[in-house]
């Protein structure tokens, strides 16, 4: 239904809306607190058009929930809409026919020229088609600090990498665990890429994430990033939990001085009614570097055969990048919002660092636009073992040069 013709009576409204109510199944993994207020920002915006937002929530993280969205779409029983990660989760649904085409929605929309940066369109973009809407931005190059834990420990919260590191002795002396870190390899790998880009910088990053450049992957720039994992490792070593809301929770409860992780840890403070500056610090780019990645979340919408249906999916579709459901979910999620035009002032601290970094033109592929999903998980698996074991600094960077090389 066109939202004029919704406009046009108070009656029309009511039978109309009542006429073509349709429900749709939505799967997401966002099941953390911060996560499940943002999602509801949707589901109240889609339930308040008359229609029903269906939750189908996946408990745990996203490597649990995409083989399990992956094969219902494959297995012919798919969900109305899904989240995914934009990038390059979706290529094979996609070259099977499986998604729906959404570029007469993306047209109408002028998405073209309100996405920014233009790369998130660009990620759901195949053959000239347009098979996904962004929903955010979500950036993994963050270090989130504990003002309680300083406090204990008696040290003034550190403003870089460098200081966090210099920092653990006093941190462990007073008993706490400098770095928190969730054991599942997907966390593990956000810490070695936010690692890397501070060790390692920007452009030694570039050659061998995007360029897959074999020399520098194997190379003293590596060398140096692997030790640093070394060091990093044992920051860890007495943090014993999986998910990541969990490691962030050690963060707001004080038990920890800080965790690497990306921007959505920051609806976890919100909803502990933590304040930025006040409460905890985040660093973007480690404190090192002004940067942050473009990764984030696209709902794609698998093809159904039912008229009807396939309206709803594309009314949810538009609906999903408005400006107010925008505004309402970047918010609440901690993410920055796909479009440029809207009014983001009520944005905190940690959201105005992203906002203006973003308008600095510091951003960068993430690791699910530039690599296959194939490669993505062998370098998770390596890192869940690189991190939960005593793997040398030098084996970690062989294992991983060997994966580099073998990349498609
Ligand atoms: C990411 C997703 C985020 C966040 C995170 C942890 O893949 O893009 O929205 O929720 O997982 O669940």
């Amino acid at each position: 239904m066109k939202l004029m013709n919704k406009l046009l009576t108070a009656t029309a409204i009511v039978s109309a809306s009542a006429a073509s109510a349709v429900e749709l199944e939505v799967t997401h993994w966002w099941t953390s607190g911060g996560e499940a207020a943002a999602v509801s920002k949707f589901a109240e915006a889609w339930n308040a058009t008359g229609n029903t937002w269906l939750d189908g929530a996946i408990a745990g993280s996203g490597g649990t929930a995409r083989p399990i969205i992956i094969s219902r779409i494959l297995g012919g029983d798919p969900m109305a809409a899904t989240q995914l990660n934009h990038g390059r989760q979706a290529e094979e649904l996609i070259e099977a026919g499986l998604l729906l085409d959404l570029t007469d929605v993306a047209e109408a929309g002028g998405w073209k020229d309100i996405v920014n940066p233009p790369a998130l369109l660009d990620a759901c973009t195949l053959d000239g088609k347009i098979f996904c809407v962004p929903v955010n931005i979500h950036s993994a190059q963050w270090l989130w600090l504990s003002h309680a834990a300083y406090e204990t420990a008696g040290v003034d919260v550190p403003t870089n990498w460098g200081e966090f590191v210099a920092s653990a002795p006093q941190l462990e002396e007073a008993g706490l665990v400098p770095l928190a870190m969730g054991q599942q390899g997907w966390q593990q790998n956000i810490a070695f890429g936010d690692i890397t880009l501070a060790v390692a910088g920007v452009d030694a990053w570039r050659a061998v994430s995007v360029d897959r450049d074999i020399e520098v992957a194997a190379g003293p720039e590596y060398a140096k990033v692997f030790e640093e994992m070394v060091v990093a490792r044992d920051m860890a070593k007495n943090s014993n939990v999986q998910d990541w809301n969990m490691a962030t929770n050690m963060v707001i409860t004080g038990q920890a001085g800080g965790q690497i992780m990306g921007d959505w840890a920051q609806g976890e403070f919100q909803v502990a009614e933590q304040v930025a500056g006040v409460d905890y610090t985040c660093l973007p780019g480690l404190g090192v570097n002004e940067i942050l990645d473009t990764g984030g979340d696209a709902f794609y919408f698998p093809v159904i055969d039912d008229p009807e249906i396939e309206a709803a999916q594309k009314e949810l579709a538009a609906l999903l990048i408005s400006p107010e459901v925008q505004v309402a979910f970047n918010l609440a999620k901690g993410s920055l919002p796909v479009r440029g035009d809207i009014d983001m002032s009520a944005a905190n601290d940690c959201m105005q660092k992203g906002l203006n970094i973003l308008a600095n033109g510091g951003v960068l592929p993430s690791g699910d636009m530039s690599l296959t999903p194939d490669t993505q998980t062998q370098i998770e698996d390596l890192m869940a073992e690189f991190w939960s074991g005593d793997m040398s600094a030098e084996d970690g960077q062989a294992r991983y040069v060997s994966i580099i090389e073998q990349a498609e």
